[in-house]
């Protein structure tokens, strides 16, 4: 593992590209490996031991692939399983962390933090809004839903905005701040702001988890600062998929929209 390496990244399945995009506009020069874990997507429904197992099935992958560093671009997956992991590899483990405090720092009043069930219960992200949440202005709305809506279904814009809309219905028709604590999620953000008239500020990990990394592996001198890729686009990013061929062209196409700004 040298500067030359690639960097490792990770999730449940689609939701991760959204990262993967973040981490590609702030570090232009790495390359990256994407693995989506959507044949066994949803992590959410999963208990701890079983997203720990997978989790570290696909660090090992990774890691035997040279990765320098990894990043759990899943925050259900950050949950249940960062602190082991780090444990277990001597490369950088980055994970995910619901953007509670920008949220806070930039809103009056309430701010709702959607996630998976995981995610809103496990210790990391309860001791995250202990400590900064003195105001108690923190609440939990969990979406298992819309994880299934991204990874299965976005492709048909009825059935995601009919399942981003009566879920609002039903749980938050009134405009709040929004925290998207799932990385599957943001993929929906077009559609939840159409929902509120665009009157909501919407808060993600994205940029968050990008300059951790960024800084650490500055600080490790393992930031690549040569374009070694620059010849061939094509070899810069490795996307991988355990479902199928079809979700590593879906994964491609997503991310082409991404790089568009769509
Ligand atoms: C899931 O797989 O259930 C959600 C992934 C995430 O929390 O980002």
């Amino acid at each position: 593992m040298d500067k030359y390496s690639k960097i490792g990244i990770f999730d449940s399945g689609l939701g991760g590209l959204s990262v993967l995009n973040t981490l590609e506009g702030l570090l232009s020069k790495e390359g990256f490996i994407y693995i989506g874990d959507s044949l066994n997507a949803p992590y959410g429904t999963r208990s701890k031991e079983e997203v720990f197992e997978l989790s570290k099935k696909i660090c090992d992958d990774l890691v035997s692939k040279d990765v320098k560093a990894i990043v759990i671009a899943c925050n259900t997956a950050t949950s249940a399983a960062v602190l082991k992991l780090r444990d277990m590899y001597d490369i950088p483990i980055v994970g995910m962390e619901p953007a509670v405090k920008p949220a806070l720092r930039q809103s009056e009043g309430q701010v709702v933090v959607l996630a998976t069930e995981m995610t809103l219960k496990e210790e990391k992200f309860l001791k995250l809004v202990d400590h900064i949440d003195d105001g108690y202005r923190v609440a939990k709305m969990p979406a298992p839903e819309w994880v299934d809506c991204v990874e299965n279904h976005l492709h048909d814009e009825d059935f995601v905005k009919n399942c981003v809309d009566s879920f609002l219905d039903e749980k938050l028709p009134s405009a709040q701040n929004l925290v998207l604590g799932c990385t599957h999620f943001i993929f929906l953000s077009d559609y939840i702001k159409r929902y509120y008239n665009d009157k909501i500020e919407l808060f993600d990990g994205n940029m968050g988890t990008a300059l951790q990394l960024k800084n650490t592996l500055e600080s490790m001198k393992l930031l690549l600062d040569e374009d070694i890729y620059q010849a061939s686009e094509l070899e810069r990013i490795e996307i991988y998929n355990s479902k199928s061929d079809e979700y590593v062209e879906k994964s491609k196409d997503l991310l082409k929209t991404l790089k568009r700004g769509k």
